[in-house]
């Protein structure tokens, strides 16, 4: 591709990923979308199923590919106190369910789901009674990043967690705000674990970088000062069972962005399981395969539930193709 078409698609990538993060929030488009027999079906792609038995039959075919999970009980921007402690109790009931069924996946959650924008203190609350049935059952838990009005929250509950000695939690970093190098160095000051992605929401141009190439520069840049923060905290190593993980967490399908981060690892004589590759469930699968087959640790963001869409219209807006194909069906019928 040229130099001119490449613009041409980063600019179309750009325009569907505000296109779509709008329509995440419209009530009347989700009604439609959720009723619409096909968009079921192809969120189903995105998505290992409505109940957590399917998830974890989901998990169990990862694992025999050698691959981990993190488990996401879908839902964010809970409006209820009670849909937030129910919210909670879900993701404790998962916890169980990861338990008994020995498979090897930890649990990603969005604080929005349990009550950050409701009341700090009620998600403090629910997010101190699933990190006890995490310590109690030895496993992990990630918390997910939103959009820029919850970033300060959010950090500032994982920072209040960590204080009160809850170690078995996780945090992501999103390359494409400009404070995340200064937020990166103060959690790795505590040697926390950090999942680092490019990020899924529309921000300003005030707090995030608009162009993909800045976003993907910072990417490059984050993955040395995580991979450099975490040679020099020790690398405490991933549990046997999968479950916990190292401090570093690459978070995406961008083949360059890979490339750079395995060439990071040899350039600071780093052993291949000093991080892992995340990427979701559904999508390249091929590199998943292809990362575990050359000795890399890979770990799949496996969602499940009811409350799709959200979650799938974000899916559509980073890919013309997802789009082009829900469109040409919608047509068609
Ligand atoms: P990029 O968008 O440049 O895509 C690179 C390539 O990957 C594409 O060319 C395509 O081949 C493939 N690809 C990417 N997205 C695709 C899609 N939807 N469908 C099909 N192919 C696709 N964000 C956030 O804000 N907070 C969070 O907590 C998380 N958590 C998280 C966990 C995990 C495990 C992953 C992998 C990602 C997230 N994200 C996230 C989402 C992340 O910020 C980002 O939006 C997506 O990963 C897409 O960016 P890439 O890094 O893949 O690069």
């Amino acid at each position: 591709m040229g130099l001119e078409g490449c613009c041409f698609h980063v600019r179309i990538i750009a325009m569907l990923r505000s296109l779509f993060v709008s329509l995440s929030r419209s009530q009347w488009v989700q009604h439609a979308i959720t009723h619409w027999g096909f968009a079921r079906r192809t969120a189903m792609r995105f998505v290992a199923g409505e109940t957590v038995g399917e998830a974890i039959d989901a998990i169990r075919q990862l694992n025999r590919q050698g691959i981990g999970a993190t488990l996401d009980f879908l839902g964010e921007n809970t409006s209820s106190p009670a849909a937030a402690r129910q919210a909670a109790a879900e993701v404790t009931d998962m916890l169980d369910a990861i338990d008994r069924s020995g498979v090897a996946a930890n649990v990603s959650l969005k604080l929005s789901q349990v009550g950050l924008a409701i009341d700090p203190n009620l998600c403090a609350e629910n997010l101190q009674q699933m990190l006890q049935k995490a310590r109690d059952l030895g496993n992990f838990i990630r918390i997910d990043m939103e959009d820029a009005t919850l970033t300060d929250r959010t950090l500032s509950a994982y920072f209040n967690a960590r204080s009160q000695g809850f170690d078995a939690l996780g945090i992501v970093i999103q390359s494409y705000l400009y404070r995340s190098s200064a937020d990166l160095r103060h959690i790795l000051v505590q040697t926390g674990k950090v999942r680092l992605c490019k990020g899924a929401y529309q921000e300003a141009p005030q707090v995030a970088y608009p162009r993909k190439a800045d976003v993907d520069a910072a990417y490059d840049r984050l993955t040395e000062q995580l991979l450099v923060g975490a040679q020099a905290a020790g690398l405490p190593p991933r549990s046997a069972d999968g479950r916990i993980p190292p401090i570093p967490a690459l978070a995406t399908h961008d083949e360059a962005r890979i490339r750079f981060a395995q060439a990071a690892l040899q350039r600071l004589g780093l052993p291949k399981d000093a991080l892992e590759f995340q990427m979701l469930y559904g999508i390249r699968r091929d590199l998943q395969t292809e990362l575990v087959a050359a000795g890399y640790p890979v770990r799949v963001y496996v969602p499940y539930g009811t409350h799709w869409y959200p979650y799938f219209m974000r899916r559509l807006g980073e890919r013309p193709a997802n789009v082009w194909f829900i469109a040409s069906n919608f047509f068609r019928k």
